[in-house]
């Protein structure tokens, strides 16, 4: 029995971070995996064990011919194959190692932990605001944080602590928050979430960019594909505009945000994130400033995550309750709980 869901894509990197000479060591949800490039620039991913001695493959080189291992020098090529033993001239079978699928668009590398033959590239989530530079310029942030990448989820699911952990950034008021309307609703591969605040005070890190007459209406729009990609799209208009029914949601404060969380461990996860300019495009420095905020606000989120974790391991009784502001947190875990519990029989089955 699995404790994480293997047939899915996980995002492994951003494009950026893998380099054309130097290896890539990630781990993904209990699997050690190396990424690399070859001489065409295409990544792949194979385990990151030598079947010689059982180095990492991580510490070694990128060559032409493939991965070198840094212990005794055998070569890996992106499909695992074992390319070179040095000293001998056949090389058996048991030389090659696992290869991972691996795809890699929207500025990130996926890879796909199930049975190579299941994985479909029409499963990875559409993310094209990424190559869209002069409507949506972007930035992309890397985070590692100590708890499991369910807590993480949660945590952005249910949005109804912004007023408390994050006052000094995006938060604004605790109690326009508690009373924001919400819409909550099941996809197919997850959960889609509207929250709107309306005639609320601007908060800092909108104000700080955007001259506001007064009050703004404000939307949070995500839509979690399970296990853990949440597609944000973010904004605020001067309540005269009446976006909430309907109105222009042009001017104002106007952005998107992506936020990848990946479980490396049972405690431990990835969280990638990228933030998208969609109201300054023109200007470097607001879209590196939403970033900068987006930087301290998942600090905030960190402290509380974290802490999160270690008590409830200290102390796990009694079991936690749910209140209103859950609805799509629930249902997240609902839907995420229904993908292990297939993934799992069918292991059994098979
Ligand atoms: S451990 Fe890799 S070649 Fe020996
Ligand atoms: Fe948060």
């Amino acid at each position: 029995m699995s404790m994480f869901v293997k047939q899915t894509w996980y995002m492994a990197g951003w494009s950026a971070d893998l380099s054309q000479d130097a290896p890539l060591g990630r781990s993904i949800a209990g699997e050690l995996l190396v990424l690399f490039r070859d001489s065409e620039g295409r990544a792949s991913a194979i385990q990151d064990r030598c079947p010689h001695r059982g180095v990492q493959l991580s510490l070694g080189k990128v060559l032409p011919a493939g991965l070198e291992c840094g212990y005794h020098g055998m070569v890996f090529a992106g499909d695992g194959r074992c390319v070179k033993i040095p000293g001998q001239d056949s090389i058996p079978y048991r030389a090659n190692v696992r290869r991972y699928p691996v795809e890699e668009r929207d500025s990130m590398i996926w890879v796909w932990l199930g049975a190579a033959e299941d994985a479909d590239p029409a499963l990875i989530v559409d993310y094209p605001w990424h190559n869209q530079s002069d409507q949506w310029p972007h930035r992309e942030g890397y985070f590692h944080f100590g708890c499991g990448f369910e807590m993480l989820v949660d945590n952005i699911m249910d949005l109804s602590h912004l007023g408390w952990v994050h006052a000094r950034t995006i938060g604004g008021n605790p109690d326009q928050h508690a009373e924001a309307v919400m819409n909550v609703e099941r996809t197919d591969r997850g959960v889609r979430f509207t929250r709107w605040l309306l005639n609320s005070t601007p908060p800092p890190s909108y104000s700080k960019v955007v001259s506001f007459a007064g009050n703004i209406d404000r939307w949070i729009e995500l839509e979690l594909v399970a296990p853990g990609v949440i597609m944000q799209y973010n904004g605020g208009v001067d309540v005269s505009q009446d976006a909430y029914n309907g109105g222009s949601r042009d001017g104002g404060f106007n952005w998107r945000i992506l936020h990848v969380l990946v479980p490396e461990t049972a405690d431990t996860c990835h969280y990638f994130t990228s933030v998208s300019n969609g109201f300054r495009q023109d200007e470097p420095e607001v879209t590196d400033k939403l970033l900068a905020d987006v930087h301290d606000t998942i600090l905030e989120d960190k402290v509380i995550c974290e802490n999160q974790q270690r008590n409830l391991q200290e102390q796990p009784e009694p079991p936690l309750m749910d209140i209103n502001s859950d609805q799509a947190r629930v249902l997240f875990r609902w839907h995420l709980a229904r993908l292990l519990k297939a993934e799992n029989q069918e292991t059994v089955a098979a």
